[in-house]
């Protein structure tokens, strides 16, 4: 049965704060060249196997650091022509690269943000040239000086289809969730993960050459020791934070979670000083110079796996069931959300991809329905237009098919 969700808020007139009201797309993915206006709080792609939705929500996660929701390389992402070539290598449509840009609103307040990507060519160590592509941000036709900054303007929570396993797949996607939220709540973290990424590239690389000079490679030892502690120290903060909201804000519908953080420097931080941490960490950098080439991770932040516990069952979630695992990530997503909204104001536009695989009718539509009360914007992808039909009150529906976005009325 469907119950009509959204009744409340129109009532109220409450007011929805970040807001996405216009995007553009440029040679993005399958997009040539795109615009979209939406003036709805939940917006609904949907489409059948391939048509695009999961490719409009991607652009949109571009608008906030990082490399967006699939984690893509820059270069996948400019339009290719396919079948351009029969040698199954993709062409590029022309020379231009791609560009997303967006209008948003926060409580009356607009502004324009515009991202794309500068290709510059820089010369090997062995005399060879090679193309570097780097994304270039914008808020208002001004270059921000770093992608950092962008979580003064936005704010996002992404769910995919592959996060459906993310407490069975590899811990790389664990890490990536758990800084995610980490940065949705401390908006230093990213510039620490991408600063402790530039040094930590710099030591393997000398490394990998050869490079025996020992006082180039401590110093790097001690930065990395440092910007890891703290990451560590912030990774620790936020989760501890998260769980305390969970325990006095339990949900009547989503089960309970806790979430434990499982690495060297974050369980050494319990005890010991950040100080005594820090030296640990280096000595230890230190003694994986040789292993390190062999390894390729070294012990460390890069290695700290997120765990999360079915509270009520006392059941680690990787041994509960596929729909299980989803009401877990989704109450943990809805506290993040609704932490978020309590804490700082900027409320996050939800890009659902899929949400609705492995929900019944009832847990689905409490969701959507908890979702509206947070009184964010949110995205939503479907192949069956019919799944969100107890939304359609407060939704504008798009519909997707040969490369064309149709809006579609009901
Ligand atoms: N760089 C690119 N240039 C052109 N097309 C691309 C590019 N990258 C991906 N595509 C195409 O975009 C199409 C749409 O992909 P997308 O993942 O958005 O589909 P979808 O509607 O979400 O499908 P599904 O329901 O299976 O999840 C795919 O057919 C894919 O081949
Ligand atoms: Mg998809």
């Amino acid at each position: 049965m469907n119950t009509a969700i959204c009744l409340d808020n129109s009532e109220n007139n409450a007011k929805v704060g970040l807001t996405l009201k216009r995007l553009t797309l440029v040679n993005f993915r399958n997009y040539k060249y795109q615009r979209l206006n939406f003036n709805k709080p939940f917006i609904v792609f949907s489409g059948e196997n391939g048509s695009g939705k999961t490719n409009i929500l991607e652009a949109i996660s571009f608008l906030s650091q990082g490399r967006g929701l699939r984690n893509a390389k820059l270069s996948d992402v400019r339009t290719f022509d396919f079948l351009a070539n029969s040698q199954s290598t993709p062409t590029f449509i022309n020379n231009n690269g791609w560009a997303v840009s967006a209008l948003f609103e926060n409580f009356g307040d607009e502004y324009l943000i515009g991202t794309t990507v500068e290709t510059s060519t820089k010369e090997t160590d062995y005399n060879e040239t090679k193309e570097t592509e780097r994304r270039i941000i914008q808020v208002n036709n001004q270059k921000l000086s770093s992608q950092n900054e962008l979580a003064n303007y936005t704010s996002f929570i992404w769910v995919t289809p592959q996060m459906d396993r993310l407490f069975q797949t590899s811990s790389q996607n664990r890490r990536s969730f758990l800084d995610r939220i980490v940065c949705s709540f401390d908006t230093e973290h990213s510039k620490r993960l991408s600063s402790f990424d530039n040094v930590y590239r710099q030591w393997l690389q000398l490394l990998k050459n050869n490079n025996i000079n020992n006082n180039w490679l401590l110093s790097l030892e001690e930065k990395i020791a440092s910007i890891g502690v703290a990451i560590a120290c912030s990774r620790k903060e936020q989760i501890n934070k998260l769980n305390n909201f969970m325990e006095k804000n339990p949900d009547d519908i989503f089960p309970e979670a806790y979430l434990l953080l499982d690495g060297t420097i974050e369980k050494m931080l319990d005890d010991k000083p950040a100080i005594y941490v820090e030296d640990f960490y280096k000595e230890s950098l230190f003694n994986q110079r040789r292993s390190i080439l062999y390894n390729n991770a070294c012990s460390g932040i890069t290695k700290t796996d997120l765990k999360a516990i079915y509270k009520t069952k006392n059941v680690p979630a990787n041994l509960c069931s596929t729909g299980e695992q989803k009401s877990l990530l989704l109450s943990i997503i809805l506290s993040q959300a609704r932490s978020i909204v309590n804490h700082k104001g900027l409320t996050p536009i939800m890009l659902l991809d899929e949400i609705a695989a492995h929900l019944d009718e009832f847990k689905k539509n409490a969701f959507l329905n908890k979702i509206s009360n947070l009184n964010t914007q949110s995205f939503l992808t479907t192949t069956n237009i019919f799944e969100f039909m107890s939304i359609k009150d407060c939704t504008q529906f798009f519909e997707l098919k040969d490369n064309i976005v149709k809006e579609h009325t009901f």
